[in-house]
């Protein structure tokens, strides 16, 4: 079990990261945006009293000088952690200050998170108090939207399917029209996009589609805590992509990823606000203080709540 006195600790990593990189919306530039979320979480991780190691991060060593695959963070050699990290998940929406930019972070017991490289990943999740796997990746869309209607009591044309407005997902929305189910299309941030299906305050009744990976194991964290249900797999097209994912352990590349197989155990998950969103409010700065709102969640300790936050600046 992760001790809950690290919740307080993972939700001020992830509202100081937010604070940085709202300094930054709006001005139209996403890698400075991200960059300023990287630092921070970096920072703060690292004063942390923690031996973490970054399972989900900016990319290998080679390609990410800072919160790369296996960096080791903290100033202690207990406890042991592993860290996923999406310091800036919406660089677009940061960058021209649109709703839904987040900064994320999951952390588990040592060995316990999915080391899921930067690829492609297929995915699908559902809330909690349905039967299991009602809905299913390898299911056709129709289908997984009638089983979920039916289990929620609801009629069709009452259920509501999130995906990024991508082209690769033309065929889901046409299915998802013409089965009379509706539409929640969103131009980025699909870590909040999955959670919406598990979350009450949200009119999604499931997520669906391609997104990046490590935003899956970030997304997968939440609707573990959430009680819901998150199904996946790894997209593997290329040459170089097999080889990544290789370097991580990984072997079979059709694998179907349950929600135990990503995220083992105890796990905290925090989500803050960068702009003001659906899930969370963006940081405000009131005189000398920023206020930061987090989606904070701990599995083992039943705790999932919207936290208010404020710091000095
Ligand atoms: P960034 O914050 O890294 O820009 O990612 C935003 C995002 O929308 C993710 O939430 C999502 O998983 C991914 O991009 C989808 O990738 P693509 O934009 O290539 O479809």
């Amino acid at each position: 079990m992760l001790d809950p006195k690290l919740l307080n600790q993972i939700i001020d990593v992830a509202a100081n990261a937010a604070y940085k990189s709202s300094l930054l919306k709006g001005m139209g530039d996403k890698n400075a945006a991200d960059q300023a979320a990287v630092d921070s979480m970096r920072t703060e991780l690292n004063n942390m009293s923690i031996k973490g190691k970054v399972v989900i991060g900016e990319g290998e060593m080679d390609e990410a000088p800072m919160l790369y695959i296996g960096e080791v963070l903290g100033k202690s050699e207990f406890p042991k952690i592993d860290i996923a990290v999406d310091p800036l998940d919406g660089t677009k929406l940061a960058a021209n200050n649109m709703p839904n930019a987040i900064s994320v972070i999951s952390i588990s017991e040592e060995g316990n998170l999915l080391q899921a490289p930067d690829t492609y990943m297929d995915k699908i999740s559902v809330g909690p108090n349905l039967p299991e796997n009602i809905v299913d990746l390898d299911e056709d869309i129709k289908k997984n939207i009638q089983n979920l209607a039916k289990a929620k009591n609801k009629n069709i044309k009452d259920i509501c399917v999130c995906m990024l407005d991508r082209e690769r997902h033309q065929h889901f929305i046409n299915e998802t029209k013409s089965l009379g189910a509706k539409l929640k299309l969103i131009s980025d941030g699909d870590v909040a996009g999955s959670i919406f299906s598990a979350i009450d305050e949200s009119e999604v009744d499931m997520y669906i589609g391609i997104g990046g990976a490590p935003e899956g194991v970030l997304a997968a964290s939440a609707i573990k805590c959430l009680g819901g249900q998150f199904q996946a797999r790894l997209k593997i097209d290329e040459e170089d992509e097999r080889q990544r994912a290789q370097k991580l352990g990984i072997t079979d590349f059709q694998k179907k990823y349950y929600l135990d197989d990503i995220v083992k155990g105890d796990v905290i998950f925090c989500a803050s606000g960068v702009t003001d969103g659906e899930l969370v409010s963006g940081v405000k700065i009131i005189n000398q203080e920023f206020e930061a709102e987090t989606f904070a969640l701990h599995y083992s300790q039943k705790f999932f709540q919207k936290v208010k936050t404020k710091y000095n600046i």
